[in-house]
């Protein structure tokens, strides 16, 4: 059984069926990277993973653990949340608290979930209060990680949004998700600010790192992921390794897309790095994660 399990996913709006059965598997590490057309249903997709959209059939696992049957029905809002915490979504708007400076933004959500564990296994206040000052350690090491340590105290508004994408993604880790997913990272940022989000999402990747992209940026899917997932019309077209999707695509419908997004262009000028970089990112990610014992995800 893979890590990740997801099987025979639906999801209708109205009359119209987005998600018609996709079912896949991926392992502990491993990196994919979902393409595809606008409104072949990508983001539906991320977001029934996360269970921001509730599919209406299907099962997903999590090393071996149900976190989403269509056939429990309805769920209490606290095992939600609980099942939720698996996934780590990063956002393409980045979705920071904007009265909130960037140290709040990380220790906010993991502060509430600390209080409400800490109670919920009957732990001392001094207790509690001993885990919520650890935060502040995980979330330097993580800013640390995304390169903006020194904006700790700077508030969104402040940043560019590189740099509050970035603190977003810190922001996702700070949960310690065992997967985590991006919807079109960059694809809200100016072209010269994408390719240091890429550089720290490629910094990410480890083997103790999964990671589900949805991008448009081909050149980084094919360097970043080991699986890469074709969609189109609310069924996955085509699946493989970047090899096979990229350098021969089987349906016709893969072929199409592309083409035609090599004739907009989308390839390494954007992001700015070649192989060997992107290579030598890859390793700086699992060294880093090898240094810091904080950060499990
Ligand atoms: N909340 C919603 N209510 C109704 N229809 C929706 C909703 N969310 C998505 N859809 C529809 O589902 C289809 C798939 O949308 P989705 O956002 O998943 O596509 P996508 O592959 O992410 O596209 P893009 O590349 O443009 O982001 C579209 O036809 C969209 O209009
Ligand atoms: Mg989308």
């Amino acid at each position: 059984m893979a890590f990740l399990q997801v099987e025979d996913i639906h999801k209708s709006f109205g009359q119209e069926e987005v998600l018609k059965g996709i079912s896949f598997g991926l392992e502990k590490g491993e990196v994919l990277s979902i393409i595809g057309s606008s409104g072949g249903g990508k983001t539906t997709l991320l977001r029934s993973l996360n269970q921001l959209i509730i599919p209406d059939k299907g099962v997903i696992k999590v090393n071996d653990e149900i976190v989403f049957d269509a056939s429990e029905g309805k769920l209490s809002e606290s095992m939600l949340r609980d099942r939720r915490l698996h996934f780590g979504l990063v956002f393409q708007q980045f979705n920071l608290f904007p009265q909130y400076n960037v140290k709040r933004n990380l220790t906010l959500a993991a502060e509430l979930l600390c209080k409400e564990r800490g109670k919920a296994a009957g732990k001392s206040a001094e207790e509690i209060k001993k885990e919520i000052k650890q935060l502040d350690a995980k979330a330097y090491a993580l800013l640390v990680k995304v390169g903006l340590e020194n904006k700790i105290t700077a508030y969104p508004g402040e940043l560019s949004g590189g740099q509050q994408q970035r603190v977003a993604i810190a922001r996702a880790l700070m949960l310690s998700p065992d997967i985590l997913c991006f919807d079109e990272p960059t694809s809200a940022l100016d072209p010269e600010l994408t390719g240091e989000v890429l550089k720290v999402i490629g910094s990410l990747k480890s083997s103790e790192s999964t990671m589900v992209i949805v991008t448009h940026e081909m050149e980084f899917a094919r360097k970043v992921s080991d699986k890469v997932i074709f969609m189109a019309d609310g069924v996955i077209e085509e699946m493989g390794t970047p090899a096979e999707i990229f350098d021969d695509p089987k349906s016709a419908k893969l072929q199409n897309f592309l083409n035609k997004s090599q004739n907009l262009g989308i390839d390494d000028m954007e992001s700015g790095f070649n192989a060997r970089e992107w290579a030598k990112v890859a390793q700086d990610g699992e060294e880093c994660l090898k240094d810091n014992e904080l950060i499990r995800f």
